[in-house]
């Protein structure tokens, strides 16, 4: 019998010990017995971090749909599986059960595949936390057409550049998206887009806001009237464990987002056998992320991990602050959630506005709380425990990252003690180890490093789409033969993890991660910009926010700062998308650069978080005369 479901901390350490002397056996079993194949693998595991190659469950078949939702229709088919909240809270929820979701996707993959698209193609999915956003997820699965989704907050021309970097032949939108008391012109957005791609043949719209907006014939279709004529049964294509099951963009600290490509298999058996774990998921419990599907978080613990462990799953179209900043406790009594799963900025954001929001709604059927995206500062911890979970919910702090596919360190609830800002222990299965900057693993308790990890996991990435160059160069680089995640961690006397933040040049904004590559590039592109550089800095509710020095060509009084700061963090709106607008900009006729040339951004976060005690030695800059200047205009 294999450990699917842990209860206590000497079985942890029992399990987590076994999984680790014997991998291959550990997830063989787990696979075996918890889920649906077409057809055993004939390898569980091969891989080689210097090339890099993991495959996992070689030689598997299997669709993860199957496992998803048709099994369960046959134990739970009248459970439901989805509950859809609606941005406006006068409006019903949905509940869509195990066999109307089978019904649901299966039509909609039907349309998929009239529509031309096939096993291996790309499509694009820009759709705002609508019902149709989940279906068409699973449906892209059932016929094994690659999803990509983009979050729908990114701009038109973040959406071109993921849309042409994978190559999607179709992209799935709406009219529009409701967001608190706004509403988002999504399709007009991907028209803009679009006119840029050449590849898409055609787009599917949902019908979400019933605002007029333009259909290019021959390319635009409405989905409700395709659904409706779709036969609502669909045989799943038999897919290959290792064949990819979707794609999804991260930002790297230089240049284009990455395309993070996720398995089938592997994917399917970590996501399921974590979500099971770290929410404790029993049979009745009805589990929320408020995530949105646009990000790992939403893919792997709004949709597959539940849906894997026949869940019923929540997805909320809104906002916290809409109508008010109740809305979310208001859900959580509204549909008994038992496990609620959000991000440290979100907490932080609601914590401001006071208890009152909390204390007129019921909230004693939460029995698990969990954080992700970012640290969770201690404060924020002890509000969350307090005021949430009545110190009787454990929070579950959990680390993770695009590229893992699954969550990575985390207490086990009931079994693990927590401890605030520690996500505490490793996972089943997941060996972590800390690195100096020498390239040396640092054992012992009470160290800190640059945290990898040292053995292949089921859900890892597999590659960079089109680009493994770069998957290598990024990840299995730094470390020889380890997977350098980018973060810095301690570990206590326990051998607790603590998170300490990334060491490149990401910046996590309100638990997104920005690349300040990229937002520099967009800022240069203002014609009165010579150069710029971003970074950093400590932000009460965000986390972090974003400070740009920028150069400008001309100097002089002659042109408008405050006009200029509206200019630049316009053309960031246009180019990325609103979240990663600037809250600082200083104008500076220099940047410390070392002499090879390149900025010292560590000065320049120290100057941005007003922490210029200790700036080390300047002597050695290019042009160390610039530092005071910077420091005299710090906003
Ligand atoms: C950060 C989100 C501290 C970290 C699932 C990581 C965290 C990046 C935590 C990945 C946490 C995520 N504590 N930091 N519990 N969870 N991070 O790809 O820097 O959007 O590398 O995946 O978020 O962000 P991503």
């Amino acid at each position: 019998m294999s450990n699917y479901h842990i209860k206590h901390l000497e079985e942890y350490y029992q399990v987590y010990r076994k999984s680790v002397r014997n991998p291959e056996v550990f997830w063989e079993e787990i696979a075996e017995e918890h889920f649906m194949w077409r057809k055993k693998w004939d390898n569980v595991l091969s891989w080689d971090f210097t090339k890099p190659e993991v495959k996992w469950f070689e030689g598997a078949k299997l669709n993860i749909t199957e496992n998803c939702i048709d099994r369960h229709i046959y134990t739970r088919g009248d459970k439901t599986a989805i509950i859809f909240e609606p941005n406006n809270p006068d409006e019903d929820a949905q509940h869509i059960t195990y066999r109307q979701l089978h019904d649901k996707v299966c039509r909609f993959a039907n349309v998929l595949k009239e529509k031309g698209i096939g096993k291996g193609d790309r499509v694009c999915i820009y759709l705002p936390m609508i019902p149709e956003l989940a279906i068409s997820v699973l449906a892209c699965a059932r016929i094994g057409a690659i999803h990509s989704v983009v979050f729908a907050g990114f701009s038109s021309s973040a959406l071109a550049t993921r849309v042409k970097d994978c190559d999607a032949k179709m992209v799935i939108t709406s009219d529009g998206s409701y967001r608190g008391s706004k509403t988002i012109d999504l399709k007009g957005i991907v028209d803009d887009a679009l006119n840029d791609c050449e590849g898409v043949e055609s787009v599917l719209v949902a019908k979400r806001i019933h605002s007029e907006i333009n259909m290019k014939e021959g390319r635009d279709h409405w989905l409700e009237p395709l659904l409706e004529e779709a036969y609502h049964d669909c045989v799943p294509e038999i897919m290959d464990a290792e064949d990819p099951l979707f794609i999804l963009y991260t930002s790297g600290s230089t240049g284009q987002p990455k395309g993070m490509v996720h398995s089938s298999g592997g994917y399917m058996v970590y996501t399921a056998y974590t979500f099971k774990n770290v929410f404790q998921y029993r049979e009745n419990d009805i589990y929320w992320c408020t995530a949105d599907i646009g990000w790992i978080t939403g893919h792997s613990y709004i949709v597959y991990g539940p849906l894997a462990n026949g869940a019923t799953t929540v997805m909320f179209e809104g906002v916290p602050s809409y109508p008010d900043y109740g809305r979310f406790w208001q859900i959580v009594e509204k549909h008994k959630v038992t496990q609620f799963y959000t991000a440290p900025t979100a907490i932080r954001a609601l914590a401001k506005e006071g208890v009152e929001h909390v204390e007129n709604h019921d909230l004693s059927s939460l029995k698990v709380l969990g954080t992700v995206g970012e640290p969770i500062n201690e404060e924020a911890w002890h509000w969350y425990d307090d005021n949430i979970g009545k110190r009787k919910a454990p929070i579950v702090d959990t680390w993770w990252q695009t590229e893992t596919g699954g969550i990575m360190i985390t207490p086990i609830p009931f079994a693990t003690p927590t401890k605030p800002t520690y996500a505490t222990l490793p996972f089943i299965g997941i060996q972590p180890a800390l690195m100096d900057e020498q390239g040396q693993e640092i054992k012992g308790n009470q160290v800190d490093g640059r945290l990898c990890i040292k053995f292949p996991w089921p859900s890892m990435a597999r590659t960079i789409w089109g680009n493994h160059q770069r998957y290598k160069d990024t990840y299995f680089s730094a470390f020889e033969n380890k997977y350098f995640t980018g973060d810095g961690a301690l570990r206590d006397e326990v051998g607790y993890y603590r998170i300490t933040g990334r060491v490149d040049d990401v910046v996590i904004v309100s638990g997104h991660n920005l690349g300040t590559a990229p937002i520099e590039d967009a800022i240069n592109e203002h014609p009165a910009v010579s150069e710029s550089a971003i970074v950093g800095f400590p932000h009460d509710i965000k986390g972090n926010a974003l400070y740009g020095y920028v150069i400008l060509k001309e100097t002089g009084e002659s042109r408008n700062h405050d006009n200029l700061r509206k200019e630049i963090n316009q053309l960031i709106t246009e180019q990325i998308g609103p979240i990663a607008k600037l809250d600082k900009i200083q104008f500076t006729s220099g940047l410390p650069k070392t002499r090879s040339g390149k900025i010292m951004r560590r000065i320049l976060r120290k100057i941005a978080s007003n922490d210029t005690a200790n700036l080390g030695d300047t002597s050695t800059l290019l042009n160390p005369d610039c530092v005071k200047e910077i420091m005299d205009g710090v906003l």
